[in-house]
This record gives C-alpha cells, sequence and structure tokens, in this order.
C-alpha cells in the first residue's frame, strides 16, 4: 500500500507519500468568467488527471527497475516520460490554482497583483501593464502549436521572468514558476475552436492575483497563508475532517467496520450538473439534514462527497462532527475522485429529499 499522509491544504506535496496526490480544484468551475464548466473540469480530469495518473504508473514501473541489468532504452524511456508526465502535473496545479474568484464570488476580471507582487514586476519590467503585455503576447504567439507561458521567479537571474516552454518538460532552470498558462488546444478549443488569443484574454481575466502572490512570495522565501488559500473554499480546515481520493479509495477496498458510509451531498440547484456517484453512496439534499442525520451508521467512518469538495460537503461534514459522527470531507469531491480514475455508477437520486 502507498504511503499516503493526510491531504495537505498548501500547494505542496506531503513528505514521504509515495504516491502524488490529486490536488483539488480551488476555482469555482461553474462560476468562471466566460471558461466553461465543461471546459474546465474536462480539462481537470483528463488532461490533470491523466497526466497523474500516468506518473504514478510509471513511478510504480520505476520501481520495479533493476538498475544494472535494464537495457538503456528502458531506462530513457521511463525518466523521458516521468519527466512529462510530472511537469505536466506541476504547470497543471499552478494553471488551475492561478484561476477563480474569491471564496463564492466569480473573478471580478479586474483584480491586480498584491502590493509585494506588483512591485516586482514594476521593477523586472517597467510596470504591471508592461508584465501583461508581453506575457499575453507570449501565450498568443503559441497560438496553433502547444506549450505553456510562465512568469517564473529565478534566483539565479535575480527577477521575475516570462518565459516560453515550448512543452511540459521545457523550463528554464532552476527558476520557480508563479503562475502557467496552459497553450495546449486541449486548454481552449472545447470554447474557443482555434480563437487562442481571446483564450488568452479570458483567462488573464480570471486570474486569482491572491494566490499567485502566494506563489511568488513562497518562491523568494517569504511566509504565505498557505493553509487558507490553497484549501477549497469551504472545505474544513482541520485535517482529521478531511479525506483524500487516494485514501478514499484505500479505504473502500476494506471489508471491514472501517469500510466508511459513503455519503453524496448536492444542492437542488446542482442536480442537473450530475450525471454519475461513487457506487453504494446515498444521495441527500444538505437542507434536509435533520430528516435523514439519524439513519447514518455511528459505528462506521462516513466519508462525505459533493461535486468539487467546497462548502456543501464542508457544511454538512461540520455539522456531522457536531452531532458526533466520524464524518470527513472527500477532498475535491467527485471532481477529484474522476481524476484519480475512480469507479462511478449512474446517478441514484431516488433517496434525495424533493422538499429539503
Ligand atoms: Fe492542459
Amino acid at each position: 500500500m502507498d504511503a499516503q499522509k493526510s491531504p495537505s491544504p498548501s500547494a505542496r506535496q506531503p513528505a514521504a507519500s509515495e504516491t502524488v496526490m490529486v490536488r483539488p480544484l480551488l476555482l469555482k468551475p461553474q462560476w468562471m468568467n466566460g471558461l466553461s464548466e465543461r471546459l474546465l473540469v474536462s480539462h481537470y480530469v483528463n488532461n490533470y488527471g491523466g497526466a497523474l495518473r500516468r506518473l504514478n504508473a510509471i513511478r510504480a514501473r520505476l520501481a520495479a527497475v533493476d538498475w544494472p541489468r535494464a537495457s538503456v532504452f528502458e531506462i530513457n524511456g521511463l525518466k523521458r516520460e516521468e519527466l512529462i508526465a510530472a511537469d505536466s502535473v506541476i504547470l497543471h496545479e499552478i494553471y488551475f490554482d492561478s484561476l477563480g474568484g474569491k471564496g463564492d464570488d466569480p473573478p471580478t476580471g479586474h483584480e491586480e497583483p498584491p502590493d509585494g507582487l506588483a512591485h516586482a514586476l514594476e521593477r523586472d519590467f517597467g510596470s504591471v501593464a508592461a508584465w501583461r503585455a508581453e506575457f499575453s503576447a507570449m501565450a498568443k504567439a503559441l497560438a496553433g502549436g502547444s506549450g505553456w507561458a510562465i512568469l517564473a521567479w529565478s534566483e539565479r537571474l535575480g527577477r521575475l521572468i516570462n518565459h516560453w516552454a515550448a512543452d511540459h518538460a521545457h523550463g528554464l532552470a532552476g527558476a520557480v514558476p508563479i503562475l502557467a498558462l496552459d497553450m495546449y488546444e486541449h486548454a481552449y478549443h472545447l470554447d474557443f475552436g482555434a480563437k487562442a488569443a481571446a483564450y488568452v484574454d479570458q483567462a488573464m481575466a480570471n486570474l486569482n492575483w491572491e494566490r499567485i502572490g502566494a506563489r511568488y512570495r513562497l518562491a523568494i522565501g517569504e511566509a504565505a497563508a498557505e493553509d487558507e488559500l490553497f484549501l477549497p473554499y469551504g472545505a474544513p480546515p482541520q485535517e482529521e475532517a478531511r479525506i483524500s481520493a487516494e485514501e478514499l479509495k484505500t479505504a473502500l477496498d476494506r471489508d471491514d467496520e472501517r469500510r466508511p458510509f459513503l455519503l453524496d451531498v448536492c444542492l437542488p440547484t446542482d442536480l442537473p450538473r450530475r450525471t454519475d456517484m461513487l457506487a453504494g453512496a446515498t444521495m441527500h439534499a444538505p437542507a434536509a439534514l435533520p430528516r435523514w442525520v439519524e439513519g447514518l451508521p455511528r459505528n462506521r467512518p462516513i466519508s462525505v462527497y459533493c461535486i468539487c469538495g467546497f462548502q456543501v460537503s464542508g457544511t454538512a461534514v461540520k455539522e456531522l462532527r457536531r452531532r458526533g459522527y466520524d464524518a470527513r470531507a472527500v477532498v475535491g469531491g467527485i471532481t477529484a475522485w474522476h481524476a484519480i480514475g475512480g469507479a462511478t455508477v449512474p446517478l441514484d437520486s431516488s433517496t434525495y429529499e424533493d422538499t429539503p
């Protein structure tokens, strides 16, 4: 079994974890500014999740390599694919973390970098507007091809730099990306067709400068409010009240009293967004909690999930724990479950309360 620790709310992978764990979406995909939920969720589940699943599969293969006897082409192939998959995972996480509004509010399109980062951009590019012009033009220049537009902090060059990347594994040595804009066609084709420039303008209107600013502070060695900024809005702040998608997968393989009871909570307005659920889950309306709570088991852990693991499951878990249940919110919800390749069944809403 993989040695996994509890999911960290920060932008960092928990130390000593053998499996590279999925990062939850921090943006609310249904409330973005001109980027559709269909596009963002497909990108997160299929492209980011695909890279993550590939990376973990490659790492498992690498762990079994007999290094003194392995062929050169096998070593080259696996190490090349490991690098490509790892860079894809990391850049996608920076990309998704860099988008979205605050809490329940969609991005305004008018936010500016926080003071520290704004001063650094002025120092290194002349002004925030000059940085933006260079970064946007660099991203648009990748139209018709693929790659990443990256804003990174370079300790060696002593400055922030916009750098071009032709693929996932193309980076400035030693630099720390703090903003990455995905210019692969899968990042925009569903919404924009071949209009890559329109996608760049729209993505720039969805930047979450608080989180980009926090990444900059971490890159230059300053403290940042990681726990708050890199935790999904409304998710329980206590680690013991959360369970990662990977931990849940392991727990569901148990065949004893510690196997979690699965509780699917969904707002009535979100029901049209749902098509599937975890096998064996029971679906309820959060507002009807007093009517269904007594039916939950008190002798088993309860894993509670919603679509993305924001306040719908977070609020339910808070209330269940207040009532003495061993409830945990699934980090990233069923969307993160999809990203790690978790199996689902068609949605069964027969237990859902019509009149909460
Ligand atoms: Fe992508």
